[in-house]
């Protein structure tokens, strides 16, 4: 992810360079607000999640709708680590659920799947099912992509070792690492940078995510919990994007 071209949205541009409103490429959700949804109900956390999933279905579907093509989700960051046992294994449970129980539908909708973040902290089963998804989704264009054990500093720190050791190896010079080259080594480096980053339950703030690619992406937040987040709010989202205007450092 992030290729280091500060690119547009498809279509954004017309033969003036001014800004046409058209639908983000890459849209980036932050989903909070679940353990809050079950608090205003009285029920555990857990419900919360569970409910959060079912939003994860219409988002997708929604996306797939407005043309959007690469659809990114924060699912669990390597600060979610430190919540209780309970809520961490619950998070993963359903997490393996929600894909197996999607899987076809995926292949039907020719979506790909990919998981960004630390694999090596997820559990083994979990991230074989993953692998395998991957492998079986991967010839398709259209992309959801789940950040998992993921957090922006980590990104960064895997592709400085990853460098680092072209560094070492002779493959590559310490006077050849730029931009493109930082970019090129990320999680998913052939995904283009999130146009629009959009955050539920209405805390303005970016939570260690995608921390390179967000550089010239649009925010905007809604206070709405996730699991209410629904089509309205969605394209609020959009509607709220189309009339941005992206200068990217320029007049
Ligand atoms: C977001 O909901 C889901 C994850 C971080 C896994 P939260 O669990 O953060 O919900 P709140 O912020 O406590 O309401
Ligand atoms: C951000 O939500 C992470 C995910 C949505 C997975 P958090 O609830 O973990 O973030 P903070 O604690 O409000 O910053
Ligand atoms: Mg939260």
């Amino acid at each position: 992810m992030g290729n280091g071209k500060l690119t547009m949205s498809d279509e954004t541009q017309n033969r003036d360079g001014k800004e046409l409103s058209i639908s983000p490429r890459h849209v980036a959700m932050i989903m909070d607000g679940n353990g809050r949804w079950a608090r205003q109900r009285g029920l555990p956390r857990l419900a919360g999640h569970e409910a959060g999933t079912e939003t994860v279905r219409r988002v997708m579907n929604y996306c797939r709708d407005a043309g959007v093509r690469y659809l990114t989700l924060y699912a669990f960051s390597t600060e979610n680590w430190s919540r209780p046992l309970e809520e961490v294994t619950g998070l993963m449970t359903l997490l393996g659920t929600f894909i197996r129980k999607h899987e076809e539908e995926l292949i039907e909708k020719q979506v790909r799947l990919r998981v960004i973040g630390n694999r090596a902290d997820i559990p083994a089963p979990l991230m074989a099912e993953i692998e395998r998804i991957e492998r079986t989704t991967a010839h398709f264009e259209r992309q959801v992509i789940i950040a998992l054990s993921y957090s922006g500093r980590s990104e960064l720190v895997r592709a400085v070792r990853k460098i680092a050791e072209r560094v070492r190896d002779g493959s590559l010079a310490p006077e050849s690492v730029d931009e493109g080259v930082v970019a090129a080594h990320l999680d998913a480096p052939d995904v283009p940078d999130p146009d629009l980053i959009v955050r539920t339950s209405g805390e303005m703030r970016v939570s260690n995510f995608l921390l390179w690619q967000c550089a010239y992406s649009e925010f905007h937040v809604t206070p709405v919990l996730w699991p209410d987040f629904g089509e309205k709010d969605f394209t609020e989202a959009l509607e709220a994007f189309a009339k941005r205007s992206r200068r990217f450092g320029g007049v």
